[in-house]
């Protein structure tokens, strides 16, 4: 009896002490002594279970393990968090289980792929970069953050930062392109747009930045491949947007599936001890990737019990699926392979998520069913996502001043993705709805009114390979292979064609050929489309492609068959609105390219910020040059580039001086000026070059840009500012230097067309 009544008495504290913790306000101390007390009360078994992150599979699952169980393992206290649970009566259910019926009553972190958009989908991250603008894309995660937290969720699964110079990589459509810098402030704004300033508010959403680290550089651009770079390369190019993330402050951090030094992330300790937690002082959380612990099985490094290991040794806090930590270290514990201090490292960590979260003082803070009455799907968020798309388009031709669309006569609107549904979105919309989104035929009638006639015809499949359809359809169709046949399609569009003043081919990628296990070997528009587009620039009417993709494509063949081409990326569930805004004029492109468009493959990897080499290109030079026999260095479109309907022209470009002392500044100067036929906006962009180092340096580095609005006839005259720490690069010791010497200043409209100036950088106090 006596017993009874001391267990019901300890329960009943407990109970207290998990709701009751110190308030939010009293800062680190108040969490670590409610999260001591806690975790004094806690077995082994508990605190290898906060580490323990299932999927109920009631989402995507992006391997084959799917976990079971799962309301068991809550109650036994097994589980740390959840995801792939969507929408808030699910995620209450789940959050009762733990809060009600486990021992210490631990609330579960609930988190999810939020990529671009909650179920209001905006373009895919790719695209967004294209906008250059860093206020835009903080919103657009900010938007993110309230509506998914309306439905429940307090942790997203991005950003993902990863620089990527390789299209054949499907999972550059996640990311921010191939510019460090450029990366580097998106990584901010999106941490900062999720979060917010407070990360107990209902509204803020955990950051988890992600794959860290480099696994954008996959090898041959396949996706989960061997990554292998110098640190000097690293530090310079790949890792700037990780960093800038932690520093942002993000919650947490995802280890990736690549290897890096032959040592998978995971189970990397440089990577995960000393680089993000000794070097830049990382505070929050690591999660492993989808099983990132057992593939390490496959990479050679051991059964799950020794690799489990090897991941908590390396600062693995947390690991996702594949319940390696939960069923092994236990064991590794008791053989004195892990040590007791690093479970209780680990499981810290993840109670401070929950801590800061608010969850212990409400563990059902972000479920609201009101708010997701209120705030999921609003008219004015979609109309957001409208306008957010239409700044994300990238004109990359436009002869004739074939844009703007008139609205009068005949419009023939034709390709595979003219009026389709199911690919506006783009890859990773776990949440998004497909047939909720505005196909290109209805967002132009919207747009194009009464006053203008549009035909429509498919003209084409997206590809006539069914072997590759079946592999594009595993979440659903999404290349749909028509019942007619090819030659049927074509004359269609032909007629269609004929009857009118000018031809809008929308064409591209489905959404589901670029993202996770998405690579390819061929960066074109599919053979099924090429035909279609070769047909039509036959009629000689005035081609305008709209090109939707997740990659940057080679577009060889229709720059010279379009007399326009707008790459609109896969824009979300306003895409067809958008598209129609932009093409009718409503709004003037303002996009610019974050990753570089080759003319081939064969160009791949292509980016703007190379080295010179010892033989730099010389294209007249027959021989013994760093030059290809078939194709000219450069690319098609480079890194930076995009037009507008109207022009803007760079005058009286100037810096104040030519030599430059520590702890002075130089101020470079342009004048922009729309001197074209429409308002529009331009980025102005900012690269240096230091010519002569210690170790090789690139030839120009993206250190600055400015998006502008200028209305048509308007001059502004645009400065930047250039301090010590923007000539500063990491030396073959991998410190962080400015080497006294020469730099050039570049400012330009895309990083193949600037303006350039000299200056010193001299020793001095
Ligand atoms: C992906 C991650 C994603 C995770 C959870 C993995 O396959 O690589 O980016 O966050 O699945 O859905």
């Amino acid at each position: 009896m006596k017993k009874i009544l001391l267990i019901s008495t300890m329960l009943i504290s407990l109970l207290v002490a998990a709701q009751n913790p110190q308030s939010l306000k009293s800062g680190n101390s108040g969490m670590n002594t409610f999260i001591s007390n806690l975790m004094k009360k806690m077995t082994l078994e508990e605190k290898i279970g906060q580490l323990n992150l299932l999927t109920p599979g009631w989402g995507i699952p992006t391997g084959s393990v799917v976990s079971t169980d799962v309301e068991k393992k809550i109650k036994e206290g097994k589980v740390g968090g959840l995801f792939g649970v969507i929408g808030v009566v699910k995620i209450k259910q789940a959050q009762k289980l733990a809060v009600e019926q486990s021992r210490l009553k631990i609330p579960l972190i609930f988190g999810s792929d939020v990529i671009h958009g909650y179920k209001t989908t905006v373009p895919i991250p790719l695209g967004l970069s294209a906008s250059w603008d860093m206020k835009l894309i903080e919103h657009s995660a900010r938007e993110a953050a309230i509506e998914a937290t309306a439905d429940g969720l307090c942790w997203t699964f991005s950003p993902m930062v990863d620089i990527a110079r390789d299209p054949r990589w499907g999972r550059i459509a996640e990311g921010a392109g191939e510019d460090p810098y450029l990366g580097a402030q998106i990584a901010k704004a999106m941490v900062k747009g999720y979060q917010g300033d407070d990360l107990s508010k209902n509204n803020t959403l955990m950051a988890c930045v992600k794959h860290f680290a480099l696994y954008g550089a996959a090898e041959a651009g396949r996706d989960y491949n061997t990554t292998d770079m110098s640190r000097v390369r690293m530090y310079n190019e790949y890792l700037p947007p990780y960093k800038a993330a932690v520093e942002a402050g993000a919650g947490s951090v995802m280890s990736s599936f690549n290897e890096i030094d032959g040592i998978p992330a995971t189970g990397n300790k440089w990577l995960l001890t000393d680089l993000l937690r000794k070097q830049w002082g990382f505070k929050g959380f690591v999660v492993s990737d989808y099983t990132s612990v057992n593939e390490m099985t496959n990479h050679g490094m051991g059964d799950l019990q020794t690799v489990s290991a090897l991941a908590l040794n390396a600062g693995l806090n947390m690991d996702m699926v594949g319940e390696g930590f939960l069923n092994t270290l236990k064991k590794s514990l008791g053989e004195g392979k892990v040590t007791q201090k690093q479970i209780d490292d680990a499981c810290r960590r993840i109670l401070e998520a929950k801590y800061k979260l608010g969850l212990f003082d409400d563990p059902y803070r972000y479920i609201d069913e009101s708010r997701t009455l209120q705030e999921v799907l609003t008219t004015q968020r979609r109309k957001e996502a409208r306008e957010i798309a239409a700044h994300t388009f990238v004109l990359l031709k436009n002869n004739n001043q074939s844009l703007p669309l008139k609205k009068s006569g005949t419009i023939a609107l034709i390709g595979p993705l003219a009026n389709d549904k199911n690919n506006m979105l783009g890859t990773w919309a776990v949440s998004g709805d497909a047939q909720m989104s505005i196909p290109v035929l209805e967002g132009m009638k919207n747009v194009g009114g009464s006053s203008v006639n549009i035909l429509y015809a498919k003209g084409a499949n997206l590809s006539d390979d069914t072997l590759f359809a079946k592999k594009v359809n595993v979440f659903g169709t999404r290349i749909d292979i028509d019942k007619r046949s090819p030659d049927e399609m074509l004359k269609e569009a032909l007629e269609t064609a004929d009857k009118s003043d000018i031809i809008v081919a929308v064409v591209g990628e489905a959404s589901e050929m670029s993202g996770e296990a998405a690579s390819r070997t061929e960066i074109t528009i599919p053979e099924s489309q090429k035909k279609l587009i070769r047909a039509l620039a036959k009629t000689g009417k005035p081609l305008v492609l709209v090109v939707m993709t997740g990659r940057p494509l080679a577009l060889t063949e229709e720059n010279e068959l379009a007399a326009s081409i707008l790459v609109t990326w896969h824009a979300g569930m306003e895409a067809g609105n958008a598209v129609a805004d932009v093409l009718f004029g409503n709004y003037n492109p303002s996009g610019k390219l974050s990753a570089t468009f080759p003319r081939n493959l064969g160009q791949v990897p292509i980016y703007y910020n190379h080295k010179n080499t010892g033989r730099p290109s010389a294209p007249n030079s027959p021989k013994f040059q760093s030059n290809y026999l078939d194709v000219p260095n450069s690319p098609l479109f480079p890194f930076g580039y995009g037009l507008s309907y109207t022009s803007f022209s760079y005058s009286d470009f100037s810096i104040d001086k030519k030599e430059m002392k520590p702890g002075e500044k130089i101020t470079a100067s342009v004048t922009v000026t729309n001197d074209g036929n429409y308002d529009g906006e331009e980025t102005v962009q900012l690269y240096i070059r230091d010519v002569v180092g210690s170790i090789t340096r690139p030839l120009k580095e993206l250190k600055g840009f400015q998006k502008i609005y200028l209305q048509k006839g308007e001059s502004r005259k645009i400065t930047f500012t250039i301090g010590i720490d923007d000539l500063k690069f990491y030396n073959y010791n991998l410190q962080w230097v400015a080497e006294p010497g020469e730099f050039e200043i570049m400012v330009g409209a895309n990083s193949d067309n600037v303006n350039k100036e000299n200056f010193r950088l001299v020793p001095g106090k």
